[in-house]
Order: C-alpha cells, then sequence, then structure tokens
C-alpha cells in the first residue's frame, strides 16, 4: 500500500455537470481556487463536451484560462469526449486530457452518441494530432452499467487491450453507476495489472450504495496511488440512469490521514470550501461528513 496517495478533484467537472442551475464562471474559478488553495494538487476543472449535452460547461475555455494562469504548476486537466473537445484543450493550453469512452455499448451510445470503436477511432486520431499531450483513458462503467448490467472482465480486458494499442498513458477505471463491490475491485486490479504492468492506473468510483470508501480502500491496498473523488460528494452522469455522488474527497482525506496515509491536502481548509461550495452551489451533497450538523470541530 502506498504511504502518500495523490487525489485528483474532480467535483468541477463530474460534480458540476449535473448540477441545473448555471454557476457563474466567478463562482466556479472561485470554488476552484479554494480546492487548490486547500493543498489540491491535480484537479480536473471541466469538459469541452457539447454545450447541448452539459450545459454547465459552456465556459470551459475561460474557467481553465483562469486556473493555468493563476496555477501554472498545478495539474490542471480536463475530460473530453472527441475530437473537437481535444483540440478545444490544447488550444487553451492543456497538457493533459482525459478522453471518456465506455466498455457498454449502450452507455457510450447515451453518453457520447458513439459506438465504442468509432469513440476509439476518434481516441487514435486524438493520440496521433497531439502526440505529446498526456492522454487518459477514463474507461467508463469499468465495473458495471445501468443499460448492461455487470462489467465482465474479458470484456473489460479486450477494451484495454485496444487502448493500450492506441497508446493511451493511464486507464482511469470508473464505476460510472457505483456498482463495484470490494471483491470485485481487488480482482479487476489485481487482473487489470497482470495484463498491463507497465499502464498508470487511476479509479474513480461512485458511492451510490455506501462503498466507494470502501471500494476506494480496497484499490488503495492494491497499490493504486491514484484516486478521483468530489468535493462534498457531488456527482454523476446525466446520461446513466441511477447514478448518484462521488466517493467525497473530504471524507476520503480524513480516513487517509486517520491511517497515516499522506495526501498534501488540509482537511480543515477543505471542509471550509466543501461547506461554503454548498452554501452556494444546489447539488446533490452525499458525502458523510458535509452531512453532519455539529458545531464540534471537525479534525482530522
Ligand atoms: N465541444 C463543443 N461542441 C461540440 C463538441 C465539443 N467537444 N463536439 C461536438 N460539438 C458540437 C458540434 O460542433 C455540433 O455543433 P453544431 O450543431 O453547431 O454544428 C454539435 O455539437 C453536434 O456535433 P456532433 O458531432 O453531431 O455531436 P453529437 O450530437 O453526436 O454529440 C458529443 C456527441 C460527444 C458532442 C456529445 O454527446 C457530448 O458532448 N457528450 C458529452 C457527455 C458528457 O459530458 N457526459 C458526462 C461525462 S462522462
Ligand atoms: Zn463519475
Amino acid at each position: 500500500m502506498g504511504s502518500q496517495i495523490t487525489i485528483a478533484e474532480i467535483a468541477p467537472r463530474d460534480g458540476w455537470q449535473n448540477v441545473k442551475e448555471y454557476i457563474p464562471t466567478e463562482t466556479k474559478i472561485d470554488l476552484i481556487c479554494q480546492m487548490i488553495d486547500a493543498g489540491v494538487t491535480r484537479i480536473q476543472a471541466g469538459s469541452f463536451v457539447s454545450p447541448k449535452a452539459i450545459p454547465q460547461m459552456l465556459d470551459a475555455r475561460e474557467v481553465f484560462s483562469a486556473v493555468l494562469e493563476r496555477y501554472p504548476t498545478t495539474n490542471v486537466f480536463a475530460l473530453v469526449p472527441n475530437m473537437r473537445g481535444a483540440q478545444d484543450a490544447v488550444e487553451c493550453g492543456l497538457k493533459e486530457i482525459s478522453v471518456v469512452v465506455s466498455v457498454s455499448q449502450s452507455h457510450n451510445k447515451a453518453n457520447i452518441n458513439r459506438t465504442v470503436d468509432e469513440s476509439f477511432q476518434q481516441l487514435k486520431e486524438i493520440r496521433e494530432s497531439f502526440p505529446g499531450i498526456i492522454l487518459n483513458l477514463d474507461v467508463a462503467t469499468a465495473f458495471g452499467c445501468p443499460f448492461e448490467g455487470e462489467t465482465s472482465l474479458e470484456s473489460l480486458l479486450r477494451y484495454l487491450d485496444k487502448a493500450a494499442d492506441i497508446g493511451v498513458n493511464s486507464f482511469d477505471l470508473c464505476d460510472t453507476i457505483g456498482v463495484a463491490y470490494p471483491v470485485q475491485v481487488e480482482r479487476f486490479i489485481q487482473e487489470v495489472r497482470k495484463s498491463f504492468p507497465r499502464m498508470p492506473l487511476e479509479i474513480h468510483i461512485h458511492d451510490t450504495r455506501n462503498m466507494g470508501i470502501v471500494n476506494t480502500w480496497v484499490a488503495i491496498q492494491q497499490g493504486i496511488t491514484n484516486v478521483q473523488t468530489a468535493l462534498g460528494g457531488l456527482g454523476g452522469c446525466p446520461f446513466a440512469p441511477g447514478a448518484s455522488g462521488n466517493t467525497s474527497t473530504e471524507d476520503l482525506v480524513y480516513m487517509l490521514q486517520k491511517n497515516g496515509v499522506e495526501t498534501g491536502i488540509d482537511f480543515e481548509k477543505l471542509m471550509k470550501s466543501a461547506r461554503y461550495m454548498r452554501s452556494i452551489v444546489d447539488g446533490n451533497y452525499s458525502g458523510h461528513q458535509i452531512n453532519i450538523n455539529t458545531t464540534q470541530p471537525c479534525t482530522a
């Protein structure tokens, strides 16, 4: 198990994409700055997607430009669904992008309006057009799909084989709808490691069934050192019925610090920014500590 975990904060993308009321650009920038000031060193500050699909991400260019200018050494990255998104991200000055492709045909169609093969073709073109960019693959529905049920290990490995041939730089195994369970997480990570021993792995686990923290802990015990979580436990894919919030960043930071695992994040400052966000952004805060109603100070 690693003694240092890098948490990628994804509330500005996975969290806000699901918030109905438009969050003003300045508010987005301010909240992202608070997260970075709390010690977050890696952050998905938005996505370059069709505004018809996700109206909340309309101002991604302005948000990314402001954050990149203010925090040139922070690892700021974006989710993109296609070549157009990749081009926009690169034009904006990003050095790292995550392309999302589902393992499941039906979820890829609902989310991206493409077959998995069409998305892989785009991924290949993105790789060829931008050889210098860090290209992560967001493996949506890696553990289960809202339309097709549990993902089989065989179909996941077949999918990852194609992605590895294209030359992606990392796999981000996403439990898009929060159906993964500890034994599955352990087995999938072990098998993916066996088949792709040199490929960096990250995980992204929704907390729909209250298994976010335990699944994340199991992954960390398997040696995973890169984890994506969302402040307040916000999150969810609008194109995955039944999806709900992510594992919450502050809940994970609390658990890791208690267990002697370093994250570099200041828990008090993080809680403060989580509470502030909740006071101004109406969303599905599924985190636990953010919902504790107490005047007691929270200390990690
Ligand atoms: N950013 C902004 N606009 C985009 C875009 C992008 N990345 N990709 C396509 N568009 C625009 C096109 O320019 C076109 O515009 P026009 O109508 O003015 O000509 C329009 O969107 C339709 O383009 P098309 O390629 O036919 O897209 P589509 O309707 O098949 O939708 C996606 C495909 C991928 C663009 C859309 O499904 C999408 O953005 N999905 C993202 C879903 C998401 O973020 N899910 C949550 C995260 S996992
Ligand atoms: Zn997600």
